[in-house]
């Protein structure tokens, strides 16, 4: 990387107009492995004067260009291996350009790519330009027709965006299918497909009484997998239009599973293009995570087609504008359909662990980041989660009415347009007639703030103040930052229970004091909901937290107050090494309550009866005390599961498991059964009750939870178990990748034997990122002991992958690297094997943008 020059970013700042429009484009496909024929017919519309017309195209032959059917001659057009420009074109003209691509040699699944026997398209975010010659930049939007020409016996179904307007035999076994979308999109959210599946249709009648054609192409033989995510498309439809009055547009609505995917899906124009992993299930092969996933982004992809679709984002910088608010779309459906508590702990998990961990390490942005050198790189937890975050803040401060009034105003006042961030907050403030000028610095500031909460109750005036301030430290390109707009949702609670009241607290300032009059007795600030994307502060007590755990009426900060004090006492462990970790009575005899008397959400119960999680717990300290979290969490493991050995057992034969179903009640019963296990099996009779829960499964959920607690525990059985269950799998490929999974997350160091023989797999393939991602990245992401091993093996071992990735799949690669930018944040020792890695990384010959912007932004 050194004495290489450095590549260019792009910025924010630099954004301008766009030189020419194209409000019209006709495309016609020629299908072929390894040389597709693309012609384009363009009407294009000067905007600027002067300007010349510049094309983006990446791996592309050019076959012929004219203008108004005028070829063009070498001289009167610029061709660089990422642009082509034509320097004097006239105001108003018909544009035509014939290219050819090779889609069997795209290993990279952007663009047109064909993988097992399948042609399929993804644009997003700049795809596009490896199809054909194009502004590619989502300001620019089309109405497309779109003709694919392939062999019908190969390719029986050929789809595109919108309504389907001929099919036509043609002579040699081929077919033509024409279709048209009527609604003027960016090229990003074009899509082709083009193979062989099995088609399952249903349809949905709006609530204006339009009825819509849908339809789900799998792998032929997989249709009644695709059961579930078609009943999920309804109820998503159905919701969009009860809770934001929103419906669908266009006749059809098509969604289409495969299995080589770069990402979970996208929302193309009436095509959206599914990860099978996030469509395909029934009761043997699904989890009850699986279930989940499939039905937040089946309605995530559906409620694009309005944030993100009608109204789509002006340039990549914008991209939170459709990412963080249909996140928190389909966040607040979920919410909606199970246990919004659980859904609420759940997004908070992965805010506190991989938006943190990102936030305080060389790729801190903003969620409307300011310089970008690969788009693909963007696509981060920031962009979407934190970003789903601010969405809820606002929501929080205008309200449910106000905040879906301010959405009806943005969607009507841009209908049809590209627009930014501030556009949105413009329509939030128009429509609530409210100034959101301070809040707008959620969206240019990166890290994360704490705030700290310091309370002082005068008992001769009944009155409780709250000194509280906020910090910021300095981020990556950004040393000094303003006071934020925070919500702080709180319930004041005593342990009489006298004061009990709920108040949403404003903060503005760098410091802020805050009176409650008439508080009878001493309450604890009880914080609601993870109301901001904060670190929060406060000098909890062991008596306060049970105090909340117990008595809360917010079941996440019940289950928040719990993570408080295991988080507090592994951290005088790390502080502390020769201390012995005692767990107190009083929490004892609480979770033993917990345990004899389960809450009527038992998803939740499982949630207050479990430890965090190493990511949680690392996320917490500058330095990150690797062995000290590790084996602070095993000897609470172990003590927990010795002490209430007859409690873990009871509530495991009390908590009833019938036939499985996938419905909140039944989800919770399993959570809250396989917690017990999962403790169960660091106690002597465990190894039995974990061998007869496997064998007693009826479904993906137990059968994973009996072996991934034998694993955990090290229990001799494991193998076994393991065999069984690869044997009994291995023709499937969703369940391989689960065997694949569970195998990288083994706790010994037999992993790397695991790793390189799994790599051999019959089903394993360098190509497919779902399977690539099952192996390695769930060893570098869910296995700690080993992949933290000091004497940096783990880290060789991710590095070597990554090496060998990025010629194949850049994005893959460069999303697998994550957890080695963060070589700061550990001892000398990890560190310097970590650094090692990154330098070798660095030193290849050839490195994609997508893996030199990580790696040079992290090395020091
Ligand atoms: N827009 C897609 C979504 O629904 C994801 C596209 C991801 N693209 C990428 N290059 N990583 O969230
Ligand atoms: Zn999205």
């Amino acid at each position: 990387m050194s004495g290489e020059p450095t590549r260019n970013s792009r910025r924010l700042a630099d954004y301008r107009k766009p030189g020419f429009l194209i409000p019209q484009i006709e495309l016609t496909f020629e299908l072929a492995a390894d040389a597709t024929r693309v012609t384009a017919l363009m009407q294009v519309k000067r905007q600027q004067p002067t300007v010349p017309l510049v094309l983006d195209g990446q791996q592309l032959e050019l076959q012929y260009i004219a203008i108004n059917n005028i070829e063009l001659r070498a001289d009167q057009y610029q061709l660089t291996s990422e642009q082509l420009i034509i320097s004097d074109a006239p105001a108003e003209f018909s544009l035509q350009i014939t290219t050819t691509i090779n889609p069997a040699a795209n290993t990279a699944l952007e663009g047109l790519y064909l993988a097992d026997n399948v042609f399929c398209t993804q644009c997003e975010a700049e795809g596009f330009r490896r199809i054909m010659f194009f502004p590619d930049r989502p300001d620019i939007l089309s109405v497309y027709t779109t003709h694919i020409i392939a062999d019908q016996q190969q390719y029986p179904y050929l789809l595109a965006n919108g309504n389907n307007i001929s099919t036509e035999k043609l002579a040699n076994g081929k077919s033509r299918v024409s279709w048209h979308d009527p609604f003027a999109k960016p090229c990003y959210l074009f899509a082709l497909v083009a193979g062989n599946f099995d088609c399952l249709s249903d349809s949905f009648t709006t609530a204006s009484g339009r009825k819509v054609s849908l339809q789900l192409f799998v792998e032929p033989g997989q249709q009644s997998k695709g059961q579930f995510a078609i009943a999920a498309l309804k109820r998503a439809m159905r919701w969009d239009e009860s809770r934001y009055n929103l419906e669908y547009d266009l006749d059809v609505y098509m969604v289409v599973a495969v299995d080589f995917f770069n990402m979970g899906a996208m929302e193309n124009k009436g095509l959206n293009v599914f990860n099978s992993k996030y469509v395909l299930a029934d009761d043997s092969i699904a989890t009850d995570k699986d279930y989940f996933n499939i039905e937040s982004i089946i309605g995530h992809e559906y409620f694009h087609n309005w944030t993100g679709n009608r109204v789509t984002c002006r340039d990549w910088f914008q991209l939170s504008l459709k990412e963080g608010l249909t996140v928190f779309r389909d966040q607040e459906f979920s919410a909606d359909m199970g246990s919004a508590t659980l859904n609420r702990i759940d997004a908070v998990k992965l805010i506190r662990t991989a938006q943190f961990a990102e936030d305080s390490g060389p790729m801190a942005h903003p969620i409307r980041p300011e310089q970008v050198l690969e788009m693909n790189n963007f696509y981060t937890v920031t962009v979407y989660d934190k970003g789903a975050e601010v969405i809820r803040m606002l929501q929080t401060i205008l309200g449910q009415s106000g905040f879906n009034r301010g959405l009806a105003c943005y969607l009507q006042r841009h209908d049809g347009q590209a627009v930014t961030c501030d556009d949105f907050i413009s329509a939030m403030e128009d429509a609530n007639e409210v100034n959101l000028q301070q809040f707008r610095l959620w969206y240019s500031q990166a890290g994360t703030p704490t705030v700290a909460i310091h309370q002082r109750y005068d008992s001769d005036n009944a009155t409780l103040h709250l000194s509280i301030s906020q910090r910021h430290t300095a981020t990556v390109g950004q040393p000094d930052k303003q006071a934020l707009l925070i919500p702080l949702q709180v319930q004041l609670l005593s342990s009489d229970r006298k004061v009990n009241q709920q108040h949403l607290i404003m903060l503005s300032q760098l410091t802020e004091q805050f009176t409650f009059a008439d508080i009878a007795s001493e309450p604890v600030v009880v914080w609601e909901n993870f109301s901001a994307p904060v670190k929060l502060q406060q000098d909890y007590k062991l008596p306060q937290l049970l105090l909340i755990a117990k008595h809360a009426s917010n079941g996440f900060a019940r289950w928040d107050a719990m993570q408080v004090f295991w988080s507090d006492l592994i951290r005088q462990k790390a502080e502390q090494p020769t201390l012995s970790l005692t767990l107190p009575d009083d929490l004892i005899k609480l979770m033993r309550q917990w345990l004899q008397q389960p809450l009527s959400d038992k998803a939740l119960t499982a949630e207050l009866l479990s430890l965090p999680d190493f990511d949680t717990l690392a996320e917490q300290y500058q330095h990150i005390p690797v062995e000290a979290i590790l084996c602070g969490l095993q000897s609470i493991k172990q003590q927990l599961a010795d002490v209430l050995a007859a409690e873990w057992q009871q509530c495991y034969q009390a908590t009833t498991s019938g036939p499985y179903h996938y419905n909140e009640n039944e989800v919770g019963a399993r959570a809250l059964r396989n917690r017990c296990l999962n403790y169960l099996a660091l106690v002597p009779q465990g190894s039995q009750l974990v061998q007869q829960h496997y064998s007693d499964s009826d479904n993906m959920t137990d059968t994973l939870a009996a072996l991934t607690s034998a694993q955990q525990a090290k229990l001799a059985s494991f193998g076994e178990l393991a065999t069984d269950f690869s044997h009994k799998w291995q023709n499937n490929v969703q369940v391989t990748d689960k065997y694949f999974s569970l195998m990288a997350c083994d706790p010994t160091d037999e992993v790397f034997t695991h790793l390189t023989a799994l790599s051999q797999h019959s089903l394993f393939s360098w190509k497919n990122p779902n399977r690539v991602r099952a192996l390695f990245g769930a060893f570098s992401m869910r296995n700690p002991q080993q992949f933290h091993r000091a004497d940096g093996k783990g880290y060789s071992c991710l590095a070597q992958v990554v090496a060998r990735m990025d010629p194949i799949n850049p994005q893959v690669a460069a999303r697998l690297i994550t957890p080695l930018l963060a070589w700061q944040r550990f001892n000398d020792q990890r560190r310097d094997h970590m650094l090692a890695e990154l330098k070798q990384l660095a030193a290849t010959s050839n490195l994609s943008n997508d893996l030199y912007e990580k790696i040079s932004k992290s090395l020091p």
